[in-house]
């Protein structure tokens, strides 16, 4: 399909900041956007030619509505429709899409898969592991432990089903209460959990486009899950990321980054040869340790809020990336600016324990623009004129610029224009955070 660029009709799935981050990189090359999604996104929906606010993993109805449209190439956004087969049912009615088919996706949708993958073909980066479907089995298992560890669901949770020693449980009775629950309201889908050694160190997010055999990387980022300033708190889904003008993060060695990327391709080797090529975006979240790189887990999608560290700084054509891909045909790199991005989270107040809907946001657009920010919009509604919260992400501030610093300043202006009941971490991507996980690396690993 390519050179059709220009005219082309996409299909972009997914109402959140990464849609929307998605669509805005999509819109440098000017095709019509069709865009489904659950929430109404306002910028998604300024953006689009149409849209429908639809479930997003009614699979039939959006197939049908997309070629209803004759649109050419679907960019799907969650993992949700991914795991429901969108892509196979979308290029079953002729319609190539960027995204893995739901066999592919299992990389981020089956845990065990991953990790049995990992073992068979003796991918680097994983750590020890063994899955319980017994709650019998697990409480004997308990008894002979000797080491700290993690709990995940096997399925999709939204970022969060994974409980870590320390941090959310501290005995193995808490451990045990924990298990049960994921086997008794089948969290993560099914009645089966994994257990994994916990590792020490810093997390980070690196993004690549995959055709099914080349990987295509783009600056590594980091997230922040927990909920409050500190990295305390419940998990979400990301309050906040960064991304160094390097193209690394502050705390990582070059070494640390091709480690990753090597776990990374021989992980889509190991899918290609096993009959499943991965096609989309492949997302390693991955940890810096005392010995090395740990893989913790994969997604089969942008990262959300990461998306939005990496596609404004995107220098390529990014329409023209998503038609190679799904061609088979990515180019060996991708350019991004030597630039530095920060984005931080606008939520309801509560959000992680209970968020507060309904609540008014005054969002100045134009002064956001004068400040030299991006907006990107995620879950909220729009009552009377006046856009409300949900009990999701709001909406995201992304500042670009030379040095962490600027973007970060950037971003914070970014913010002042945004006013109402909901909460920001404002302490991501600040020098004394920034300081605070170079020295953890540092003393990790005794420098
Ligand atoms: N930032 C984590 C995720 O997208 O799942």
């Amino acid at each position: 399909m390519a050179g059709r660029e220009p005219e082309m009709k996409v299909l972009v799935v997914g109402g959140g900041g990464r849609e929307h981050a998605i669509v805005k990189a999509l819109a440098r090359s000017g095709p019509d956007v069709y865009g489904v999604m659950g929430n109404p996104n306002p910028g998604i929906r300024r953006a689009s030619k149409e849209v429908l606010l639809h479930d997003v993993t009614d699979i039939p109805t959006i197939v049908a509505w997309a070629k209803a449209r004759g649109v050419d190439l679907a960019v799907i956004g969650p993992e949700a429709p991914l795991a429901a087969g969108i892509v196979d049912a979308l290029e079953t009615a002729g319609i190539p899409s960027m995204g893995p088919d739901r066999e592919a996706a299992r990389l981020e949708t089956d845990k065990e898969f991953t990790r049995d993958l990992m073992r068979e073909h003796g991918i680097p980066g994983l750590v020890e592991y063994r899955a319980f479907d017994r709650l019998e089995d697990f409480r004997e298992w308990l008894r002979e432990v000797d080491y700290e560890f993690v709990i995940k669901p096997l399925g999709l949770t939204g970022g969060k089903g994974v409980r870590v020693w320390g941090d959310h449980f501290r005995t193995k009775g808490e451990a045990e209460a924990y298990a049960k629950e994921i086997l008794d309201h089948r969290i993560g889908g099914r009645p089966r959990f994994l257990v994994e050694e916990k590792v020490v160190g810093e997390e980070f997010s690196l993004q690549a486009l995959c055709d099914g055999a080349r990987l295509v990387p783009t600056p590594i980022a980091q997230d922040h899950k927990r909920a409050h300033e500190g990295d305390e708190g419940p998990n979400t889904g990301g309050m906040g990321s960064y991304s160094d003008p390097d193209h690394l993060l502050p705390f990582l060695t070059p070494s640390d980054r091709e480690a990753a990327l090597a776990t990374m391709r021989a992980t889509v080797d190991a899918m290609a040869r096993r009959g499943t090529p991965f096609k989309g975006v492949l997302y390693g979240g991955f940890m810096a340790t005392r010995d090395g790189v740990r893989l913790l887990e994969y997604n089969a999608r942008f990262g959300d809020p990461e998306a939005m560290n990496v596609l404004p700084i995107l220098e390529d054509d990014f329409l023209g990336l998503c038609v190679r891909l799904v061609d088979g045909n990515l180019p060996p790199t991708a350019r991004f600016a030597r630039k530095a991005t920060v984005c931080k989270y606008v939520v309801p107040s509560g959000y992680g324990v209970r968020p507060k809907a309904g609540a008014p946001i005054e969002v100045d657009e134009a002064g956001i623009a004068k400040a030299g920010a991006e907006l990107f919009y995620a879950s909220v509604e729009e009552k009377d004129g006046r856009i409300v919260t949900t009990t999701s992400r709001a909406l995201a501030i992304v500042g670009v610029g030379a040095s962490l610093p600027k973007a970060e300043a950037v971003c914070e202006a970014g913010l002042r224009c945004v006013k109402g009941d909901a909460y920001v971490r404002h302490d991501i991507a600040t020098a004394k955070a920034i300081q605070r996980k170079i020295e953890h690396v540092q003393k990790l690993r005794g420098k």
